[in-house]
Parts: structure tokens; sequence; C-alpha cells
């Protein structure tokens, strides 16, 4: 009789903000960056993809399934990963007769955020790390997350830092078959794990300019760009590392800040400008500046990716400065937990810092760094091959 058994594997994998940005494509097909760069892995308790891999002989297609909706898998990102996983499941089959030929198998892959796509959270980041790292599980792959990392960073660059937890670097490497542009564990999580993260989301619409047109349009044109990759970049990288390594959260803070800066300098110096913050973000930025003075040394770092959304980074310890400077003009909305309740600061913002933050944010989450991606046995596959939603 055929096999038409099911095989599953499913897997959770998290969000990943720079502090170091990732901005420039030095080959768009292998998807090369310009520079390297450094993030850290948030939580899962609050922002993952959770990411089922299904193969069966009796599946007629491979399918993806985001969020409920079939979602397009012929891109040429998404087929890279998909190939390159084919042919290292496929060199295992090959060398032993007892496997199943899971290559040769269409797949169903199912997917799930606990957080609004494209809200400019880096959703194809914990995406495509959760595509990657649940067909490696469905295929028992022995490969690393490093090794995994040379995949997922074909199907989005950021993605490739979502295999690790903690502090992540992605090495530009220099090699022109990208076999050396790779993910590293710079620090665990447990090195620095008071590391926190709020997260004030100034829209959770789908943002204008994606990341991939952006970032080729400012190769293309932007003259700042280029001290931004021979200049800025690897002195921040040498920063980042020596801070993360040391605890050191000034020396973090000025980093991911002036970083942050560096990269939207380079996106207004494109022609025509490409503008990300809009004035929330700005106000975000003032407000961490008021909180910074009013604490007398830096306890908190704001950094933006391509969209107006605040990250704003700060230590456990300085919870009460932070939160309780944002909890006051922000307290109707959701995402507050339990420690930031209730917390007020003496902290004063001008009239119009504050009212442009409450008017302008419409969701906060609190979140911190955590751990890589997770084998689970949640599936959104079920034994017979058929989709299951887990927050239906
Ligand atoms: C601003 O990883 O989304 O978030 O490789 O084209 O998919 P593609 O780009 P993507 O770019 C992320 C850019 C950034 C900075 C960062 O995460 O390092």
């Amino acid at each position: 009789m055929a096999d038409t058994k099911v095989y599953r594997a499913s897997t959770t994998a998290p969000v990943n903000i720079a502090v170091v940005k990732y901005w420039g494509k030095r080959d768009a097909k292998l998807n090369l960056p310009t520079n390297s760069s450094l993030s850290v892995t948030l939580s899962q308790a609050d922002l993952r993809t959770l990411t089922t891999a299904s193969c069966s002989a009796a599946f007629q297609d491979d399918v993806l399934l985001l969020n409920g909706e079939p979602s397009d898998l012929t891109g040429a990102r998404t087929q890279a990963c998909l190939r390159e996983l084919r042919t290292r499941r496929a060199a295992l089959e090959s060398k032993d007769a007892s496997l199943p030929k899971l290559s040769a198998m269409r797949l169903l892959l199912v997917s799930e955020n606990n957080f609004p796509t494209a809200a400019g959270l880096a959703s194809s980041a914990a995406g495509f790390a959760a595509l990657v790292r649940a067909i490696a599980d469905l295929y028992e792959l022995p490969s690393s997350p490093t090794e995994l990392s040379l995949i997922a960073r074909q199907g989005s660059g950021s993605a490739c830092r979502s295999l690790f937890g903690g502090y992540v670097a992605w090495q530009m490497g220099s090699q022109a078959d990208g076999l050396d542009s790779q993910a590293v564990e710079v620090a665990p999580a447990a090195h620095w794990p008071e590391m926190r993260a709020l997260i004030l989301v100034a829209s959770a619409a789908k943002k204008g300019v994606s990341s991939t047109s952006g970032m080729q349009q400012t190769v293309a044109t932007s003259g700042l760009f280029q001290q931004r990759i021979t200049d800025v970049v690897p002195a921040n990288m040498k920063r980042m590392e020596d801070a993360v390594a040391a605890r050191d959260f000034a020396a973090f803070a000025e980093v991911t800040m002036r970083d942050s800066n560096s990269f939207h300098a380079t996106c207004a110096d494109t022609y025509p400008p490409i503008f990300y913050m809009n004035d929330v973000s700005r106000a975000a930025v003032r407000a961490v500046e008021v909180i910074n003075a009013a604490a007398g040394k830096t306890v908190a770092a704001y950094t933006f990716d391509a969209g107006p959304n605040a990250v704003v980074y700060y230590l456990e310890e300085n919870k009460d400065l932070v939160l309780g400077a944002f909890y006051p003009l922000l307290e109707k909305l959701d995402g507050w937990k339990d420690g930031a309740k209730g917390l007020k600061s003496s902290v004063q913002f001008d009239e119009t810092v504050a009212s442009t933050i409450t008017s302008g944010v419409s969701r906060v989450i609190m979140t911190g760094v955590g751990e890589g991606p997770q084998k689970t046995d949640v599936y959104l596959v079920s034994e017979n091959g058929k989709p299951v939603s887990t927050s239906a």
C-alpha cells in the first residue's frame, strides 16, 4: 500500500529587533547584506510565530496558510528556502535507504502569529525562521542554527537572526556564494536577562515602502549610505559587541540610538526620500531623551525599523523610571502587564510630546530578551493532514 502517512513537526520562532541595523543588499538574489547587523531576540511569550510543517504522499501541492489565509509560496525567496531544505533531506535519503522519501512529498505549512502581520514588527523574520526550523525538524536535518541561518537569510535577511535567542550577530561575510553570511550567537539571553523592550505601536497598518524595496533605493541613491557601511556600522558592531559582553547599558543604548538615527538618515538621504518615522516616532525619541535627562543617566534607548513603531530598550531595574513615564499617557491601552499598572514617575513631558504619544500610540507590548526557536507538540496540522487553528 502507498505510504499516505502525514509527517509533522512544529516549532515556534521569535521576533528580533536590531540594535545595529541591516539595510542594504550587495546581492539581491542570495540576499547578501552590505553590512553586518546585531539584534536582540524578543520573548516568545509576547511575540512569536508558530509553524507546523507537514508532508505526505497524499498532498497534491505545496501550500502555506498564514493566519488562516492561503499565502503565496511561489516567490523566489520562499522557493530558495524550500529547495535548499529538500536538497539537504534528499542527501540524507540517498545515504540511508530506510528513510521515508519526504523530499519528494508536497508540503502543507501552517503558520500563526500572535501579533499583527506587517505591523512593522519584523513578522517576516519570525515567519521565515519558523518555516525553516519547522521543515528542518520535519526532515530531521542535523543542521545547526548557524547552518539554518544561511537558508533563512534567503527568505528574509533579518530572519537569519531569529534562529537564536539572546544577542545575535549576522556576519555579513565576504564570499560571493554567501556561505559565510550567517548568524551567530553573541551572548545567550541568560548572559543579560534583565533587558526589557517596550514597543509603542504607532501603526498596525501594513507599512508603506517595504524594507526590500526601500533598502534597494537607498543603496542606489544615497551618498550618506556609503559612509554608513564603510565606517559607521563596523564601529557600531564593535562597540555593541563590547557593550553586550560588559552588560554596559549606557554604551548599548548610545549605539542603539545612534545606529537607528544613522539608518533613518540614510532613508532621508534616499532620492526620493523615504520616511518611516512619523510625528509619533519623533515624540517617542523626545520622551526617551526627557526620561534619560530626568534620570541623570541613560536608562532607555529608542530604535525604529522600517515603520513608525518605537521599540524602547531598558533594564528591569529601571522599569519604574521608564514605564512610569509612559504609563500615565497610555494607561487606557491594552498590553500593560501587572508590574507597570499604576506606575507614575516625576518625569514631565511637554504638552506636544505627551499629546502626540497619547493620541498616536494604539497598543503597547511589554516584552524583553528571550530564547530562540522552540520545538512544540502543538500542531496546526491534524494527524490526517488537515489545517487546524489554535486561535479559534
Ligand atoms: C529595518 O529582513 O525585512 O528591520 O531581507 O529584504 O526581507 P529583506 O529585509 P528585512 O529587513 C529588515 C530591515 C530592518 C533592520 C533589521 O532588522 O536589521
